[in-house]
């Protein structure tokens, strides 16, 4: 198909310095899980994106020097010809496909530790470090003389390895935007108090990259131009203002978001798409070199807008480009509904911060293109001409019968109830997830061209059935229920009381929760984002809400997709009262007697309604019995069945996609096993100098 010339615009090339994109798609630096530790895994993956069609791909924040090093969190590094070697492959990747490779140098100052490497951490003044009990050193003149070095030697390795744009980074609160806040620079030298000053060092470190690869790279600037939730005393109208006016032409180009990492890279919950317009749309204004701004840029409309409003002049992207590497592309070759778009989940980062390679809910192939050697667009032919039964069309079986129609199969999608989507749909109803609906658009989107998929609703399938049909292969899909006894990761007994009238599951809330009478106690055990919008849509039907959680704060595992704090926030905003390091123990028609987690008399809280969020119970029944008899399934010529998803183990929507794709691609396949990317022994050691 042609490209619709509405998109034109977005496919014209970008003077950057003394290099051109081809086009205004740029991949930014974004983390991956892998950094220095899983080279070839990151590599592919960056090379993925080339192919996809972005015009600039770039790593991850790549350290200058060892006392700036985030270890266990991977990052990428600069510090020596070994690495220059490394990155060099990188580019080699990138550059194939006719894309630019950009490196992010970066410097931490109070965000590290240091705890690998042991060296003390440089920044303006002496202060605790972000994690840990553990303080910087405030850096005198000799060591700024020395970070500058350290500096402008990693800009001389970047241009060694190959790359044609390096940046200058003082966005997320590191060391060169810790200087330019005058909260977090309290310095009395020329490098602190009025605004020249504390934009010295940046003022700096882009003469010092320019000077020393300025003639073959571009030398790009990452800036926050405001930090919205965090008082550093940067403002879009205030000094980042002042900051884009005092440098307008010294970079290349500039690279805008606001700060802090959660501000700029906020869950679909708390921001939508373009989110930061209000805040970066100045800076076009005040500089003639070209401009990058993100907001969660999925729509082509929406990114030509940004262009045509003279907002910016290249669609910088993260997680679009995480959730569809071809995402410029598809636009390219008019295949819009073909864009799996981003969900705004941050399960990416979540993964990041588990310290394991990137993955992602939309694009199950993510962070597996090396060791799985999965192509985002590409499935093997299927290995025989068979079929295969889908049963439930949830995230996984949907994931599974897209997977296996792609690869040729004649698949049946047998779905119980009249809507498709199961748990996703269902989650998609609860304040803010609505976004979370596109898992299954698009993958309905899919199937629906698919002629050897058909869908079956309203088609509850028993054992019997199923053999009757004699497909060869077999997919349980079923999904899981929550657990109505409360039980869960802090209690395997069930809650005292619990098969009383008055305790409804989360499956009902999403449900139907019209006849819940308040007040309501939410029981959050699973510490992840489902109690909160349960908590938020029972006290959004007018009811008295009290949250109690076995954790010491409101779900703690979000603090992994960035939006912890917005999530307590917004509890304590709608009025829902909290109340952590609780568990309920029992629960009768006095109300609810809730132990504190670390010993005490027990304390007893009015409640009508009690909704525990707590665990679930796969829903595995039509999978067990069908199992019972293999030698039935055998006469019936059924050569597999499997389940997979929540209905083996209940986990989140990543996993269940994951689970329906890899069903998919291993079909008829015994390769199964994903390659390791790891340091193997007999590697050279660095001689001492
Ligand atoms: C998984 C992940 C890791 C990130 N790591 C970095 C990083 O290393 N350096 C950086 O400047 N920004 C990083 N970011 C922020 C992104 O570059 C970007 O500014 C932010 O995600 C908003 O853009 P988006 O809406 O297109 O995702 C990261 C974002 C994600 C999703
Ligand atoms: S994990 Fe979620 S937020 Fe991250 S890229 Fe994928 S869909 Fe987007």
């Amino acid at each position: 198909m042609a490209r619709d010339p509405r998109y034109d615009v977005l496919f014209e090339p970008v003077k950057i310095g003394p290099v051109t994109a081809r086009n205004r798609f740029y991949q930014v630096p974004h983390c991956s899980g892998m950094g220095y530790t899983r080279p070839q895994t990151l590599h592919r993956m960056r090379e993925i994106n080339a192919e996809g069609g972005w015009a600039v791909v770039c790593t991850e924040y790549c350290s200058i020097h060892p006392s700036a090093s985030d270890d266990p969190y991977p990052q990428c590094t600069l510090w020596d010809e070994d690495d220059v070697r490394t990155l060099g492959d990188m580019v080699e990747k990138v550059h194939r496909h006719g894309a630019l490779a950009g490196v992010e140098l970066w410097y931490g100052g109070y965000s590290t530790g240091n705890t690998m490497t042991r060296e003390v951490g440089l920044a303006p003044n002496s202060m605790p470090v972000w994690h840990g009990p553990v303080q910087t050193q405030a850096m005198d003149k000799s060591d700024i003389r020395t970070l500058r070095r350290w500096h402008r030697d990693a800009a001389l390795r970047a241009k060694r390895a190959g790359f044609d744009i390096v940046y200058v980074y003082a966005a997320h609160g590191y060391l060169p935007a810790q200087f330019l806040s005058p909260v977090h620079n309290t310095r009395t030298d020329e490098y602190g108090g009025s605004f020249e000053n504390r934009a010295r060092l940046i003022r700096e470190l882009l003469a010092d990259t320019k000077d020393a690869v300025g003639g073959d790279c571009a030398v790009a600037f990452r800036f926050a131009v405001d930090n919205l939730d965090e008082q550093v005393g940067i403002t879009c109208d205030g000094d980042g203002r002042a900051l884009v006016q005092h440098l307008a032409e010294v970079p290349d180009l500039w690279d805008v978001n606001i700060a802090n990492f959660s501000a700029d890279a906020r869950t679909s919950r708390f921001a939508k798409e373009a989110a930061q317009e209000q805040y970066v749309a100045f800076v076009k204004t005040i500089t003639t070199k070209p401009v990058v701004g993100v907001g969660r840029f999925t729509s082509p409309d929406t990114m030509v807008g940004q262009i045509r409003r003279g907002i910016l002049d290249m669609i910088g992207a993260a997680r679009p480009s995480i959730a569809d590497p071809f995402l410029p592309k598809k636009i390219e070759e008019g295949r819009l509904d073909d864009i799996r778009e981003c969900i705004g989940c941050n399960m990416c980062i979540w993964s990041n911060g588990h310290v394991v390679p990137l993955a992602c809910t939309q694009n199950p192939t993510r962070g597996e293109e090396w060791r799985r050697d999965w192509h985002p667009e590409r499935v093997a032919t299927r290995h025989a001409d068979e079929r295969v039964l889908v049963v439930g069309a949830g995230p996984a079986g949907l994931e599974a019968a897209r997977t296996l129609g792609l690869r040729g199969y004649r698949v049946a999608l047998a779905e119980a109830g009249l809507e498709l989507g199961g748990r996703v749909i269902r989650e998609a109803r609860l304040p803010g997830l609505a976004e979370w609906a596109r898992v299954r658009d698009y993958r309905l989107q899919q199937i629906g061209k698919m002629p050897n998929v058909e869908v079956f609703r309203d088609s509850r399938l028993g054992p019997e059935h199923i053999l009757e049909f004699g497909f060869e292969h077999v997919c349980i899909a079923t999904g899981a229920s929550w657990r109505r006894d409360g039980r869960g990761r802090s209690s395997f007994a069930p809650i005292t009381g619990w098969q009383r009238q008055g305790v409804v599951t989360v499956d009902e809330v999403m449900d139907d929760a019209a006849a819940i009478e308040g007040p309501v106690v939410v029981y959050d055990d699973d510490h992840f984002y489902m109690g909160g919008v349960i908590a938020e849509k029972l006290r959004g039907l007018g009811h008295d809400v009290l949250f109690v959680t076995t954790a010491g704060q409101v779900s703690p595992e979000a603090q992994r997709t960035l939006d912890q704090g917005r999530i307590q926030a917004q509890l304590q905003r709608l009025g829902i009262e909290v109340l952590v390091s609780h568990n309920v123990v029992a629960f009768d028609e006095n109300g609810v007697t809730l132990a504190y987690v670390y010993g005490g008399p027990s304390v007893t809280r009015a409640c009508a309604t009690l909704v525990p969020v707590t665990s679930r119970e796969p829903d595995e029944a039509l999978y067990q019995t069908l199992m019972v008899n293999e030698d039935r399934l055998r006469k019936a010529g059924i050569r597999s069945v499997r389940r997979i998803g929540d209905c083996a183990a209940p986990g989140l929507i990543i996993a269940a996609i994951f689970a329906g794709h890899r069903y998919g691609r291993e079909l008829g396949s015994n390769d199964s096993e994903a390659a390791r990317d790891r340091v193997v022994l007999g590697a050279r050691r660095k001689e001492a100098s």
